[in-house]
């Protein structure tokens, strides 16, 4: 299986579907040589991913690609379903839970400026949570933070602070209980946005559904592991030693350049 993101954010994916099907093959691609998607315009992000994709899937031919970004799936998850023949899994911001989850009725959605912006999200808003107030914030700072704390850098945490506080000064948002957090690499940082938000917010996000779907529409296939579990990444420079123990870490042995 093909689990694709932007950069390191998909492995938050990767671990939840590593609980379901532990004998699933996976390749895991990172477009790093695109990222950050979250600043790109929606005509940019949808040829990249598709193009992207359709050439990954006729060399690798997986059973099941899972578009492990947010932004990526939002965009374009409708036309990369209608040109590849694989079954495709998308992921997108977890409102449906979250309107389901919060108590005084008001949302924060912390998501890439692309994300935040999309009709998909206008879409999902009008019909899990009409009733609610969802407050959306582009946080394309946590992005990079994320990719630092994975590579075992320094990283920005003003900017964890900065997001819950601009959340918190819109109207309506001293009463925000749940986050939303629809950006994949955004649970790479669960404990410094905890610490930001404070204890009685909850965080939601996609990735146990998403295992759950992609175990769904597998279910009966026997998997075998033939080759190394590997990483792809599309970007060149030797940034890819930085992120080669981390990767090792989530069963991700090889490490290719695609
Ligand atoms: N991980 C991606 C997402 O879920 C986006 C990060 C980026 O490339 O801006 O939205």
């Amino acid at each position: 299986m093909l689990l694709f993101d932007s950069g390191v954010g998909g492995l938050t994916v990767l671990d939840e579907v590593r609980k379901l099907l532990p004998d699933a093959p996976i390749i895991y691609a990172s477009d790093n040589a695109g990222l950050p998607y979250g600043s790109k315009t929606e005509a940019q992000v949808a040829a990249r991913v598709s193009g992207l994709l359709g050439r990954m899937t006729e060399r690798y031919h997986p059973r099941l690609v899972c578009i492990a970004c947010n932004t990526a799936s939002t965009i374009a998850l409708g036309m990369v379903r209608e040109v590849l023949e694989v079954p495709i899994v998308g992921t997108v911001p977890a409102i449906k839970p979250a309107a389901a989850m919060t108590k005084t009725g008001v949302i924060g959605l912390l998501g890439t400026e692309a994300t935040i912006r999309q009709a998909y999200v206008d879409r999902l808003e009008h019909e899990f949570a009409a009733d609610k107030l969802l407050l959306r914030y582009g946080a394309p700072s946590l992005v990079e933070a994320a990719e630092a704390k994975l590579r075992g850098e320094p990283f920005d945490c003003a900017a964890i602070t900065e997001a819950a506080e601009a959340l918190r000064a819109m109207p309506g948002g001293d009463r925000i209980d749940t986050v939303v957090l629809a950006c994949t690499h955004f649970p790479l940082l669960h404990e410094e946005l905890s610490r930001a938000f404070g204890p009685e917010v909850t965080f939601v996000h996609g990735a146990q559904g998403i295992a759950r779907q992609i175990a769904r529409l597998t279910a009966g296939q026997e998997w075998s592991r033939q080759v190394l579990d590997r990483a792809l990444f599309t970007g060149r420079g030797n940034v890819l030693e930085a992120y080669r123990a981390m990767l090792a870490r989530y069963g991700l042995l090889g490490v290719e350049r695609f």
